[in-house]
């Protein structure tokens, strides 16, 4: 059982998939290498939830078992029909098989089909007979790369189905729009592209959220300091009319989180019908569970989305806050020193904590090693005690605070979040504690 954070049971995790509230519980799929703790062919793995925080693993759910994606089940998304499961995924084949290594193709190239499994319940998968491919690869370049054409999203506006998909076209981030009346047979409609996007457009998510409309983009490529890692998820905000297919997009761009780890979102509904968001949080090695199972990969916080101040704020789910509740504790723990602060409350879950810190001008934080400091408005995380030498990002800042100077960060021997002011900005750090 994962308690807080969902992480990879054992070996390898990416892109969280199919995210849904179904018949009463929480399903999380995930892009799942069962047998290394390395990226390789894909399945998905599943977890469920009562209530987003505690997570139990399933058996894989979906596996490669036909031509069509012989060699990775791709990420996508969960759709609700007729009382039924659809999982949307991108199947995948190899073009240059690779005889040493079976499980990445010799050339990195790819053959993308789109493909759904319908599951009853939830709880059965059958790879054989509740497969079918939607999509075969596309014969025609210029209208969908075969390629890099995947991450299908399907969502439903009055009677219509609609799928987005991220693909890429002469070097440059593409949307693609297709629309169905059953969710099965699926036409294609338009596609948008720009650089803006990066080089390929992955895992797509298109919302209306309160007032405004907003693409969330995993783009390949965008960070181009030569640091780890390039790729990386922005939002923008958008106008999509389904009528027409008109689709506008605001020239600013802004990155879900500050920390540059987190990738490849996947939102949905909660019980309540409010947006949550998840996110994979990438490693740079592997870590190893006390019973020598080594894994890397692990997700977000579930997040709820809202808009203030004309941007997307972002905070912990309530019920996250609900299991830190009564749980505040009267002295820091070792190795947690808070300095120069207004005031602060410390709550403690098994080894997990919330720290709820009012700043002044020059606090400064320190959580084993992880440095916080707040300076002139700006918080600036550094990690470099506390994450492996190579060339990644070690220290990293958010925007200057415009509303209020509070933070309240999460802290996991594998992950820090830090939310300021109720997520006018957040930054998250995979880190390597041992607490
Ligand atoms: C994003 C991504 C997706 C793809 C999956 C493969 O991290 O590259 O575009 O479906 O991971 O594991």
């Amino acid at each position: 059982m994962d308690v807080l954070h969902l992480k990879s049971p054992k070996n390898w995790i990416n892109d969280p998939n199919g995210f849904v509230y179904f018949n009463g519980q929480y399903h999380m799929f995930y892009q799942y290498f069962p047998y290394e703790p390395v990226w390789g062919t894909m399945h998905w793995g599943h977890a469920v939830s009562d209530d987003m925080v505690h997570w139990e693993h399933k058996d894989i759910a979906i596996y490669p078992s036909k031509g069509y994606d012989r060699n990775g089940v791709f990420s996508g998304n969960a759709l609700i029909k007729d009382g039924k499961l659809y999982l949307y995924y991108t199947g995948i084949q190899y073009p240059n098989p690779n005889l040493e290594n079976i499980h990445v193709d010799a050339n990195y190239g790819l053959i993308a089909s789109q493909c759904l499994m319908i599951s009853e319940d939830g709880e059965t998968f059958d790879n054989y007979a509740g497969k079918q491919c939607l999509i075969t690869p596309s014969k025609d370049e210029e209208k969908m790369s075969s390629v890099d054409t995947r991450d299908p999203k399907v969502f439903k506006i009055d009677d219509k189905f609609f799928m987005i998909l991220g693909s890429s076209h002469n070097g440059k981030g593409r949307i693609i729009f297709l629309e169905s009346d059953d969710a099965i047979h699926f036409s294609q409609k338009a596609e948008f592209e720009s650089d803006e996007f990066g080089g390929v457009f992955e895992c797509p998510d298109l919302f209306n959220i309160e007032d405004k409309q907003v693409v969330f983009c995993a783009a390949t490529d965008y960070l181009k300091d030569g640091l780890e890692y390039s790729a990386q998820e922005i939002y923008k905000f958008v106008k999509f009319v389904p009528a027409d297919y008109s689709f506008t997009w605001e020239k600013e761009s802004f990155f879900l989180d500050y920390g540059m780890d987190l990738y490849a979102t996947q939102t949905n509904f909660d019980a309540e019908g409010e947006r949550v968001l998840f996110a994979w949080m990438r490693m740079p090695v592997p870590k190893m569970r006390i019973d020598g199972r080594r894994w890397n990969g692990l997700f977000t916080l579930p997040r709820q989305i809202y808009v203030k101040n004309n941007h997307l704020y972002f905070k912990p789910h309530k019920y996250v806050e609900k299991i830190f509740e009564g749980s505040s504790i009267i002295q820091l723990p070792n190795g947690i020193e808070i300095c120069g602060a207004k005031y602060y409350s410390v709550y403690a879950l098994h080894n997990n904590y919330k720290l709820s810190i009012e700043l002044k001008n020059h606090t400064q934080i320190s959580i084993f090693g992880y440095k916080i400091t707040y300076d002139d408005g700006i918080v600036t995380a550094d990690r470099s005690k506390v994450y492996p030498k190579g060339n990644y990002r070690y220290t990293n800042s958010m925007p200057k605070l415009c509303d209020g100077e509070h933070l309240d960060i999460y802290v996991d021997e594998d992950v820090i979040e830090i939310y300021a002011n109720d997520g006018e900005y957040v930054l998250s750090n995979v880190v390597y504690l041992d607490l």
